[in-house]
């Protein structure tokens, strides 16, 4: 399972508590490669993905608090550096909020724009010379089928989402030259925390599991060939393709 490539590379993962990023780490670690994972606010979750991480033998490195704090995200610039510098940057963590657009006040919407937007948007940014360092430089940022949509009751969700494919599309287009490839992964709905908290009214069937968005991440990582993948747009079984 280890492939000789990744081995001792460093991937940092922001949101790795829970969901997609703790499956994307359990997963990479399996591959071989190191991990700085950023956490919420809940260390505990953080801790119990690095306990995981640990088992596969290689290092791990967590720093738990909020992204949206520029101090967190100056910490872990300078732990990671520290580690040899970052070869891969997924920017995972992010929240939904469901509700009409009329009851969206500017606090719910700043507090969304701050960790689905402005948070990636400057944590790359820090990372950036370390990752134009790096043979194996890749960012993935994980967008969603909103990227592309508009889903009714999600107004601020969405445009988080549809600016970070933004961000996504600009950067990949300013950094190629500098061997770093950019991706974007925009899933429908996959069965996390997130789904149990926002949409109480879904169950798992027919979802997307977070492994699978794992699986995905993985594969970008791991064919680096003269292919170059954007973007992959993942449905979820009952939700007919092309029609998001
Ligand atoms: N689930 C879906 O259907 C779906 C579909 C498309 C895209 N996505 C995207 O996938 C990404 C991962 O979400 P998920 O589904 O895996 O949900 P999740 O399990 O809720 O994961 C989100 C993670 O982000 C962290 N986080 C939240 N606020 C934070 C903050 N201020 N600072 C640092 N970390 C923070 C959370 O940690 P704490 O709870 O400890 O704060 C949590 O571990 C998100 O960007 C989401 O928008 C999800």
């Amino acid at each position: 399972m280890k492939n000789e490539k990744l081995i001792g590379k460093l991937a940092v993962i922001t949101g790795a508590g829970s969901g997609i990023g703790k499956e994307t780490a359990i997963l990479l670690a399996k591959k071989g490669l190191n991990l700085f994972l950023f956490g919420g606010r809940d260390a505990s979750k953080l801790e119990k993905t690095a306990e995981l991480v640990k088992k596969e033998g290689v290092k791990c490195f967590v720093l738990s608090g909020d992204i949206t704090d520029t101090n967190i995200i100056k910490r872990g610039v300078l732990e990671a550096e520290k580690l040899g510098g970052a070869d891969i940057l997924i920017n995972n963590a992010g929240m939904a909020f469901n509700a009409p657009y009329e009851q969206t006040d500017y606090k719910i919407f700043d507090n969304i724009m701050a960790l689905n937007v402005k948070a990636p948007y400057f944590i790359i940014q820090k990372f950036l010379p370390q990752l134009k360092k790096s043979s194996w430089a890749t960012i993935i940022n994980i967008c969603s089928v909103v990227s592309h949509a508009g889903y009714t009751g999600q107004s601020a969700y969405t445009a988080s989402k549809h600016a970070m494919l933004g961000l996504t599309k600009s950067l990949a287009s300013e950094v190629y030259q500098d061997g770093i490839r950019v991706h974007a992964i925009s899933p429908g709905g996959v069965y996390t925390d997130m789904v149990k908290i926002s949409r109480p009214d879904l169950t798992d069937e027919g979802m997307i599991k977070p492994e699978e968005i794992a699986d995905i991440i993985a594969f970008l990582i791991e064919n680096r060939g003269n292919a170059v993948i954007d973007e992959i747009i993942v449905h979820r079984v009952n939700k007919q393709p092309f029609l998001v």
